[in-house]
């Protein structure tokens, strides 16, 4: 199988916090016009075409799928790892049954390419937590965790199976200022931010010591559009890629709050979220993501806060620091 051309997207999840400004450099490379932003909740996409779609409806997903001529998937709505927890049926749901559709709806409409995100979430007891490699234990002890599993076996699947080019990227922990995180156990390190710039004082509810693999927003959009784009026979790897960039401590992260920020003070209050952290890996080997499209990250943890407080002060001294989001 070769690499057919994309021309026209259907972004599921799209007012997630990376299908919104995934959705954004889609239309900037493809065309306003040929990227559908789609969502269970309604916005208002006054630079391109909205669908309210719930993934886990079938005929609802095949109407908009036929009606825009869509040959390309790009499957970002999702019930995160916290939030899973609270709802792991609503978890299973909506990351199988909704996956599924879009997988089967490849299958038979013959789609070009269906892309869905995995996590560094289908790691738990029994793997490497540091440098985790690509092929390992897969044990997840979240809800969560088993539906990016199941979802990665189900790309692989559907490529094998049926000839459906299926990809995926487990991604580290996101980290972005544009839209807030959905229910995540990394979204401590998207508060901070927001926290610092606010009021100069957070409370973080995993320990000081806690590491974890993490991005900033434009790798994650240059990592996912790459993939999109990677010549599918060169490709060994489909559902699964391990995706890395930087490594951290919540602590290291506040001190580089604090350097730019002075006084700025952080508390540790673990909560249930501490057990979900720990049982995710320190860092990420991504070798086979490297080697096969070859993907580069171009952000380090200071770089990433230097850009993070300059966006976010400049929405505070505006009076818009959440763009009518709850905090
Ligand atoms: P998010 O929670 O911010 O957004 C998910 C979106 O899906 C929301 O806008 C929500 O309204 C929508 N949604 C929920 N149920 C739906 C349904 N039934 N039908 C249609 N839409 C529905 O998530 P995100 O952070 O943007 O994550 C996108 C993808 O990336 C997910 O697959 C997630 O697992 C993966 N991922 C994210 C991170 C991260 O740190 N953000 C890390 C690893 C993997
Ligand atoms: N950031 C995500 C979460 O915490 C990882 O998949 O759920």
């Amino acid at each position: 199988m070769g690499t057919s051309a994309i021309r026209r997207i259907l972004v599921t999840g799209s007012e997630g916090q990376i299908g919104s400004e995934l959705t954004g450099e889609l239309r900037r490379r493809y065309g306003s016009e040929n990227v559908v932003a789609s969502d269970l909740r309604i916005a208002d996409h006054g630079d391109g075409p909205f669908e309210q779609v719930d993934v886990t409806d079938r005929s609802r997903f095949e109407e908009i799928v036929r009606r825009y001529e869509i040959d390309t998937i790009v499957h970002m709505a999702a019930i995160l790892s916290a939030k899973g927890e609270r709802n792991p049926t609503l978890a299973w749901d909506v990351n199988v049954t909704g996956l599924l559709n879009a997988l089967e709806l490849a299958r038979e409409l013959e789609l070009t390419q269906v892309l869905c995100p995995s996590s560094i979430a289908v790691f738990g007891a029994g793997c490497p937590t540091e440098n985790t490699p690509q092929e390992t234990v897969l044990k997840p002890s979240t809800m969560y965790g088993i539906t990016k599993v199941t979802g990665e076996l189900l790309c692989d699947y559907y490529v094998s199976r049926y000839g459906v080019d299926a990809r995926g990227l487990r991604y580290p922990g996101i980290i972005s200022s544009e839209t807030l995180p959905g229910g995540g156990t990394t979204d401590y390190a998207v508060e901070i931010y927001y926290k610092a710039i606010e009021n100069g004082r957070y409370t973080c509810f995993v320990s000081e010591g806690t590491r974890l693999p993490m991005m900033y927003m434009p790798d994650c959009i240059k990592g996912t559009i790459d993939l999109m784009q990677a010549d599918f026979d060169g490709l060994v790897h489909h559902g699964d890629f391990n995706l890395g960039s930087m490594s951290f401590s919540a602590g290291e992260l506040a001190a580089s709050i604090t350097k730019r920020v002075p006084g700025f003070e952080v508390t540790y209050e673990p909560d249930y979220r501490q057990a979900i952290a720990d049982s995710w890996p320190s860092s990420i080997d991504d070798t086979a993501a490297r080697e096969e499209w070859n993907w580069s990250p171009s952000f380090g943890l200071d770089a990433m806060t230097e850009d993070m407080l300059a966006r976010l002060r400049k929405r505070h001294a505006e009076g818009n620091l959440y763009r009518g989001q709850p905090a």
